[in-house]
């Protein structure tokens, strides 16, 4: 059968057929945006040898005290290497997604994802020594987004589960300042995250049309096992969080809130009005929360288990926590890829 292949009869590797797919308006405008995502990421695109040693000159070095330096490593080696396992999951779906404009962006968001991890290297390098692996709930995380051969669970878990949690951790990072020079840094990845965002809420409507009632339950209970092992892997990063002044808790909130914004703007992309299934979800990870990371008050950890689950009823009950619309703060070319 091979060399049937290898002598131009039988199934070709090439989809030929691409361009035969047939296309709604809705659909054609949203290709239109993620040829766009493809268009921009090149012209955006920045060299990152240049960016750091212009961000390390301007800053006089990098300089941060032991405790933060070494709280610093841990935290970004688990983004560098989960840099390694976006550029991996990027450049699997530039090979198997067929449309045209759905395969640039992520070919694009393979260039970009390229170009975080080295930078990210070389920052850390220059921290010290750079950690050769990460902890094990992270590590579970990204590889279940990895191992997924279903294209659906795999769009969704990166796109918008992972992209938001690291976005929401970079906002955090930059926002207490930990080091002015990945503070700044922090900026053109997050400019670059958020194309990859857009990729998801730009394809993932025209996937989740063609796929079964099965499918998208299986791909809803895929995202609440990512949400199982980000907890786990905040729970690991809390006390080194804590050192920069980052309260885990804190995170997985805004987390929760970004990848809820997102996921509705996807519904409001496939023409639904935010779903009560969106927002129960949102309830149940708000008092899980409650549980795992409680507040730091009385009527949270100093109220032993019992309080921690009383609060946790009275959360899912009124509907989860109320999010300041602030802090859904996604940059600019974000998911508006107009
Ligand atoms: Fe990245
Ligand atoms: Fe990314």
């Amino acid at each position: 059968m091979k060399s049937l292949r290898i002598a131009g009869f039988g199934k070709s590797e090439i989809r030929f057929d691409m361009f035969d797919l047939a296309r709604e308006a809705a659909e054609a405008r949203r290709a239109e945006k993620l040829q766009h995502i493809y268009h921009r990421g090149q012209d955006l695109a920045w060299d990152g040898r240049d960016v750091l040693a212009e961000l390390v000159a301007k800053h006089g070095g990098i300089k941060v005290p032991p405790d933060k330096a070494a709280a610093l490593t841990k935290i970004f080696a688990i983004i560098m290497w989960g840099e390694l396992a976006a550029w991996k999951i990027s450049a699997q779906l530039a090979d198997r997604l067929v449309p045209l404009e759905a395969k640039m962006a992520a070919t694009s968001q393979a260039h970009d994802e390229a170009r975080h991890f080295y930078v990210m290297h070389d920052y850390l390098a220059q921290l010290g020594p750079v950690p050769k692996t990460m902890d094990a709930a992270s590590r579970a995380l990204l590889d279940l987004v990895l191992n997924t051969d279903n294209l659906l669970r795999k769009l969704m878990g990166m796109q918008l589960m992972v992209e938001a949690l690291a976005l929401t951790l970079f906002q955090a990072v930059r926002e207490v300042n930990a080091e002015p020079v990945l503070s700044e840094l922090l900026r053109y990845y997050e400019k670059d995250e958020a194309r990859h965002v857009g990729l998801g809420i730009q394809h993932l409507p025209t996937m989740m049309k063609a796929a079964s009632a099965i499918e998208h339950a299986g791909a809803i209970g895929f995202q609440l096992r990512l949400v199982f092992w980000s907890m786990a892997s905040l729970k690991a990063l809390e006390p080194d969080l804590r050192v920069l002044g980052i309260e885990a808790r804190q995170i997985m909130r805004l987390g929760k809130a970004k990848q809820l914004h997102a996921s509705e703007m996807l519904w409001s992309e496939m023409g639904i009005e935010r779903p009560a299934l969106n927002r129960q979800i949102g309830a149940g990870i708000d008092a899980i929360n409650e549980l795992v990371f409680p507040r730091r008050d009385g009527a949270g950890s100093e109220a032993g288990w019992l309080g921690r689950i009383k609060l946790a009823r009275e959360v899912f009950k009124a509907g989860g926590l109320p999010v300041d619309a602030t802090t859904l703060d996604m940059p600019a070319p974000a998911i508006a890829v107009a």
